[in-house]
């Protein structure tokens, strides 16, 4: 007997629009492998266009959310359009009215989880939100089922299609920022501002709701250090790669008895391991577990039809499972008791220097170091003079040892303030 199953899609952008194509083309092939006839009997759009040009009934267009949530036949609602604001407002109205939610939305579950699984539980419904993180790479349900049985330790991740886009179409056709910038936002990988994507918020996003599913803990987002690729220049990555690493934006996460550690930033990582073999829009979640040991799953981060594979999979999954499973911690704003963070991490450290041309010069860089406790265990000069003014510079790297966030920066802020040499880039670098 097929179960009939009805949905309303909220956003035709994207992701909404690849979600519809789908459903509408995999119909008969649900019905045969999962045993339930998945029909859309309802969208809301802004742009009415957008559905005609999908080839969307007109008699299903909705003209409001009430009309909508109404809807007898729809018993869950896929919400594929974005941001904080209408999405949470829709969501709760379908919650309180007792029907499943599908969101592909990780700000939202990001800063609003607590709220919208409240109310999905007091109203006995399910919220399901694969597509918010890692695009079409099942990694939620691999958090919430395939690796239950162990203790995650730690999480490296490549989350974010668009960084990732950028960093390996600039090191590999040395092309620059802003023109690769452009052609992931026409790809559609890049978020509708794309601040979000390059300055790393949505890594953040993606890395408090992975790390509050690995670590059984609720992970504010405000927790963790941030930093973006805009200020990232072609010469480190160049510089990277005669030292035998790749730049990419990784989402770490560790957890052990100091605490958790949680951070998103460019990172060099050397070219053994297996994450820099993930280029392009192409996400992958490196994962270590006390029993399993290491896992890496490996995808599509972003795009229509990749992160509609997600979205479709949650209503499949709503569709064939009455047992609804929600957070395994306290899923209040900060969870029940105040997490310890660890927030002056040790990393190494990359760092490029403009360097006065004059004798000494080094030595006096290496003094500052030690004087702020840094270790130093590789230095070298890169290409020629700077500029041919009265006192030339020359571009110098070094490479430190593990050492504390708080060391080194107290480190660059000497080096900035003396008249020797200017701290042009620090890179940390994950061995
Ligand atoms: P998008 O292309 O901008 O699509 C959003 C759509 O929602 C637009 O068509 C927009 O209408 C519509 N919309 C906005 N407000 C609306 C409202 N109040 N009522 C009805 N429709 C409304 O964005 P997207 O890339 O599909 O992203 C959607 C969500 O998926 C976001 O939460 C994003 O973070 C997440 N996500 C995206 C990707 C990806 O690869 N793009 C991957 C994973 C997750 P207009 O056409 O009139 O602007
Ligand atoms: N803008 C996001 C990215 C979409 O580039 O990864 C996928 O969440």
């Amino acid at each position: 007997m097929i179960k009939k199953v009805g949905v309303a899609i909220l956003g035709l952008g994207v992701v909404g629009g690849g979600t519809y194509k789908t459903l509408v083309e995999h119909r008969e092939y649900y019905k045969k492998t999962q045993g339930v006839d998945v029909s859309v009997e309802s969208v809301l759009v802004r742009t009415k266009q957008k559905a005609l040009d999908l080839g969307v009934d007109p008699a299903i267009i909705a003209n409001s959310i009430a009309e909508v949530i109404a809807n007898p036949a729809v018993d869950i609602v896929i919400e594929t359009i974005g941001g904080c604001e209408a999405a949470k407002e829709y969501i709760l109205a379908a919650l309180k009215e007792g029907k499943s939610v599908v969101t592909a939305n990780k700000e939202l579950i990001c800063k609003h989880w607590h709220e919208l699984e409240r109310t999905a539980k007091r109203n006995g419904c399910g919220l399901y939100f694969e597509a918010s993180c890692v695009g079409g790479v099942p990694i939620i349900r691999t958090l919430l089922d395939g690796v239950q049985s162990n203790y995650v330790q730690e999480m490296l991740g490549i989350i974010n299609g668009t960084t990732n886009y950028i960093l390996t179409r600039m090191s590999k056709d040395g092309a620059s920022y802003e023109t690769v910038l452009k052609d992931a936002q026409s790809l559609g990988y890049a978020e509708a501002d794309p601040t979000n994507d390059v300055e790393g918020f949505d890594a953040v996003y993606k890395l408090s709701i992975l790390s509050s599913l690995a670590f059984h803990q609720k992970i504010s987002y405000e927790h963790i250090f941030r930093e973006g690729i805009s200020k990232i220049d072609t010469k480190d990555i160049e510089f990277g790669k005669d030292m035998g690493y790749t730049l990419k934006l990784l989402a770490i996460a560790k957890n052990s008895e100091k605490g958790v550690e949680l951070r998103v930033h460019p990172t060099f990582i050397r070219n053994s391991h297996p994450l820099t073999g993930v280029n392009d829009a192409f996400n992958a979640v490196y994962l270590k577990g006390d029993a399993v040991d290491n896992i890496m799953l490996y995808g599509r981060g972003a795009g229509s039809l990749p992160t509609a594979s997600a979205v479709v999979s949650d209503v499949l999954y709503a569709a064939t499972h009455s047992e609804i499973k929600y957070a395994t911690f306290n899923n209040s704003v900060e969870g029940a008791e105040k997490v310890k963070y660890v927030s002056d991490f040790q990393s190494v450290y990359y760092v490029r220097l403009s360097v006065e041309d004059e004798v000494g010069s080094l030595a006096r860089i290496c003094g500052i170091f030690a004087n702020n406790g840094v270790s130093i265990v590789e230095v070298g000069q890169k290409g020629h003079y700077l500029g041919d003014g009265e006192k030339p510079r020359v571009p110098v790297y070094l490479i430190t040892n593990k050492t504390f966030e708080s060391k080194i920066n107290s480190a660059v802020k000497a080096i900035n303030e003396s008249n020797v040499a200017t701290v042009e880039a620090l890179i940390r670098i994950e061995e």
